[in-house]
Order: C-alpha cells, then sequence, then structure tokens
C-alpha cells in the first residue's frame, strides 16, 4: 500500500505578515528539544528567549543568532536549511522579528520549519494597539497575551488607557483617594450598590513593563486631560470648575465636567502625575489625551475666565491649547515626548502647539492631514477606516460590538498615509494603531474576538503593504494562527 507522502508547505505560505522578500528552497530543519541556540554577545539574552520560546536548549549553533553590522534598526535576514537555522541583525529588535519568524513557523507546522532566506525590515516604524483598560479592567495576564501576539506580528507599540470618566487606574504617592473613590465606579444596573474596578499596582505595571520589552514593545501610558476626567473629580471635587459633587461615571459618553483651567492646584497636581507616571513608566512617551472636552463648563467658571484674560486668550477653544502645552511642558521637563488627540489642535492657529507634540488622527484621517501640515509626527488610528476594532465586523445585530462597523477588507486595504497627502507630510507619519475601547467587552475572549484578525491584518498593512485582495486571501491563515495561539476570533464575511 502507498504511503501517503507528508508534502512540506511552503514557508512563504506560512508566514504572516508577508516578509518583505522570501525565497522558499527544498527541505525543512526540524526543531527539537535537544536544538541548541547560540548567540553573539549582543543577542545572548533574546537567545535566552529564543530557548524558552522554541523549547530548546543554548550550546551549539543550531539555531544561531548572529550580529553583523549594516542592518536597519528592525531589520533581519533568516536562513533555514536543513541543517542550521541563522538569524543576522544589527539590533535586537531585528534579530527579534527573525526568532518571530521562526517561532510562527514551528507553530503552524509542527516544529518542522521549510527551508527558506528571508530577508526583511518594517515600512513604518509605529506599529502599535491601544487596550482601554478603564472601561472594562483587563487582567495582567491578558495584556501579556496580547502583547506577545502582537509582537509576534510585528506590532511594537502598546497604548496603555488607564484614566478615564469610569476609572482611574494608575497608583500615584500622596493621592490616597484616586484609589478609594476614583478606581471604583459603582455599577447602577444593580441596586445593591456593587463596586466594578482597581488600580494596577505598581508591581503589575512593572510586570507589564518588562514584558512588552522582551517582546521589543514600547508601553504608552495615557492620562486624560483636561476632558474625561469624571473618576478624578470625584477623588478631587476641587480640580472641576463647580468644585462638585462628582461620580465615578457608569455610563458611557462625553461630560460636561472636566479640568478647571483656571486652578493652580489642578496643575500642581498634574505636575506630580506626571513626574511619577514618568518614572513608572520608563519608555519615551506619555499621551496625554485631549479628547471630546466640551468647554461649556469654562465659559461660566470665574477662575477659567480669569485664566484667560491673564493669558490673553481670546477663546476657550484657546484655553484648552494653552493647557495642553503646560501639560505638555511637565511631560518635557521628565525628557519624554507628548501625545494627543486630534482635538489637541483646536484652537492652535494662533498660539500653536509644542513643535514635538505628536497628534493620533482618530476622527478620520483630516486631524492626521492638518497636524502634519504644521510640522507634528502623526499616529494614524482613524475610525473611518477601520482602526476602531470596538466596532462591529459587520453592519449586523448578530455580531457584538459599538458603534460603527469596521471591516476586515478595511483593515486589509488600510494604509496610514492616504492619497490626500503630499509627499512632505508623508514624511510626518510615524504609523498607525488599531484602538481597542471597552464599553461593550464584558471579558478578555470578547476582547479577542474584536481584536483578531482585524490586527493581524492592520499589522500586514504597518509591516509591509498589500493588496487588500491579497490579504484577505490569507484570512483563513490567519484564523489558523488564532486557532494555534488559543485566541477566539470573528470567521464571518470581510464586509
Ligand atoms: C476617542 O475615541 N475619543 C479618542
Ligand atoms: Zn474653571
Amino acid at each position: 500500500m502507498a504511503m501517503k507522502t507528508h508534502q512540506t508547505p511552503k514557508a512563504s505560505d506560512l508566514l504572516f505578515p508577508v516578509p518583505l522578500s522570501i525565497e522558499d528552497r527544498e527541505g525543512a530543519y526540524r526543531l527539537h528539544h535537544t536544538t541548541t541556540i547560540a548567540a553573539s554577545p549582543p543577542f545572548e539574552a533574546l537567545a535566552d528567549t529564543a530557548a524558552q520560546l522554541l523549547g530548546c536548549k543554548r550550546g551549539g549553533e543550531d539555531l544561531l543568532f548572529k550580529h553583523q553590522e549594516g542592518f536597519g534598526d528592525e531589520e533581519y535576514r533568516l536562513t533555514i536549511s536543513k541543517v542550521q537555522v541563522v538569524v543576522t541583525a544589527s539590533s535586537e529588535r531585528g534579530a527579534f522579528y527573525g526568532l518571530g519568524a521562526i517561532r510562527k513557523l514551528a507553530l503552524l507546522n509542527d516544529n518542522i520549519l521549510p527551508a527558506c532566506t528571508v530577508a526583511d525590515k518594517p515600512a513604518f516604524q509605529w506599529r502599535g494597539f491601544m487596550l482601554d483598560c478603564v472601561r472594562h479592567f483587563f487582567s495582567v495576564d491578558f495584556i501579556k497575551k496580547l502583547i506577545d501576539t502582537a509582537s509576534l506580528f510585528g506590532l511594537n507599540r502598546f497604548h496603555w488607557h488607564l484614566t478615564d470618566d469610569q476609572g482611574w487606574r494608575i497608583p500615584i504617592d500622596g493621592w490616597p483617594e484616586l484609589e478609594t473613590v476614583a478606581s471604583k465606579r459603582r455599577e447602577l444596573q444593580y441596586e445593591d450598590g456593587r463596586t466594578y474596578g482597581r488600580m494596577y499596582t505598581k508591581e503589575e505595571i512593572a510586570e507589564v513593563q518588562a514584558f512588552a520589552h522582551s517582546r521589543q514593545m514600547l508601553v504608552i501610558p495615557e492620562v486624560e486631560t483636561p476632558g474625561h476626567v469624571s473618576a478624578l473629580l470625584a477623588a478631587y471635587p476641587e480640580f472641576g470648575c463647580s468644585g462638585g459633587p462628582y461620580e465615578v461615571q457608569d455610563r458611557w459618553g462625553i461630560f460636561s465636567e472636566v479640568l478647571c483651567a483656571g486652578n493652580d492646584d489642578m496643575l500642581a497636581f498634574f505636575d506630580d502625575v506626571i513626574t511619577q507616571v514618568a518614572s513608572l513608566f520608563t519608555d519615551p512617551y506619555i499621551h496625554i489625551g485631549g479628547d471630546e472636552c466640551p468647554q461649556t463648563e469654562w465659559e461660566q467658571c470665574p477662575k477659567c475666565q480669569a485664566r484667560m484674560r491673564s493669558e490673553g486668550l481670546k477663546a476657550e477653544r484657546e484655553l484648552q491649547s494653552w493647557l495642553t502645552s503646560r501639560i505638555s511642558a511637565m511631560v518635557h521637563a521628565h525628557g519624554k515626548r507628548p501625545i494627543g488627540w486630534d482635538e489637541v489642535l483646536d484652537g492652535t492657529e494662533e498660539m500653536g502647539l509644542p513643535s514635538d507634540l505628536i497628534v493620533q488622527s482618530w476622527q478620520g484621517v483630516r486631524g492626521g492631514i492638518e497636524a502634519a501640515k504644521r510640522g507634528h509626527q502623526v499616529v494614524m488610528s482613524p475610525n473611518t477606516e477601520g482602526c476602531y476594532l470596538d466596532y462591529r465586523h459587520l453592519d449586523s445585530e448578530e455580531e457584538m460590538g459599538n458603534l460603527g462597523v469596521s471591516t476586515l477588507r478595511q483593515l486589509a486595504s488600510f494604509t496610514p498615509t492616504p492619497p490626500e497627502m503630499d509627499e512632505h507630510s508623508r514624511t510626518m507619519v510615524l504609523g498607525a494603531q488599531a484602538n481597542l475601547w471597552s464599553e461593550r467587552v464584558l471579558s478578555s475572549r470578547q476582547a479577542e474576538y474584536l481584536l483578531f484578525p482585524r490586527l493581524q491584518l492592520l499589522a500586514q498593512q504597518l509591516w509591509n503593504p498589500q493588496e487588500g485582495e491579497k490579504n484577505l486571501e490569507k484570512v483563513e491563515l490567519l484564523i489558523r494562527y488564532c486557532e494555534k495561539l488559543d485566541l477566539a476570533c470573528y470567521r464571518g464575511r470581510a464586509e
């Protein structure tokens, strides 16, 4: 009886994001627990991670991480033959993505790595995702699982949304009511007074960062100002215009209670918060929010009006940009860069903004286009082009999700540099992010369902942009990845 021969699949059919260049070769390398791993000195720590992730041991050179000058920051070369696997790179970041390619081949093909030569590097430097840990509190274990998965598909920025109307999740010494009041909300759909939510501990924040760094991922904490601050005001009502009382919100939306721009004690509080956040979080960026800040209270508030007079501001909208500049200065004082949602551009026609402020474009692409024209670097996450992953996959009552629709097809053909952007503005676009808000997310499984495979498609478009149709042909493959990685995912239509 004829034995069915096992056909080794081609590496080019398995790798996602599709690498910049890949040549399939004859044969395969079988990874085994006796496979040995060695590394040039700069890659020793990475080789330890590789041994752990691939189930191999340190020692000989079956699998070699080789340091060589001349590669770009995140660039690598991978050569798999029947006898050896070699990753070559100039930086640990580059070598890490070579390891990622090996992990993916091993995962999909039972540890048999199809022989190939890969030369690869990403198109965009900012490849991110945001997780809203206020509306739903996600566990550290789940955040680590997401960071690991996102990094496997080439993402390198984790934007951690940590303060909002419905909770405050960053421990700040000297302000105890952030924990006792601002970190919990009363669940109004129950009549028994129960509360939801807590702070992350400093140890948990350190654990997430150490893990993210082992996956070459930067962590960007977001501290919302001057709107989306109901939780903070419930704890410290003196920082609002009316003095309260306020409550940690258990409803969703845009609330008129915002920071009192005329209150110097509020500025001193944020100086302390930014100082502590800058030391708790070790990476170079702090997101300062800036979105959806109604100005109605400022119009009525004597302190805000006095501030406008003393600073020569002609309208309330200039008060927001004045505050953006003040908070940005606090970020700069710690050698870091501020990021703000695109509303930070409002009211700045005459006053300008700190030039190194990065603008995150969420209300479509126009904020990003405007910011780039004005000389700001830009991160694109337009809700009109698929980047809001809390939106439904389809316009259907059968689908979970909130507010809008982001289809697989939109993600499959996403570009951070829209056609209407001029040549110079394109150079200001760092990359893009997908955002997962969690008003309608009750569990990590639901988060996975919303994230995958859309996040993988975005990762492709930031790493090595493809034709949308070509990406859609790979959706089956992405679902296979999700099965292997124990991730829930959407398996329905592309539009
Ligand atoms: C946002 O979605 N409010 C940034
Ligand atoms: Zn005020």
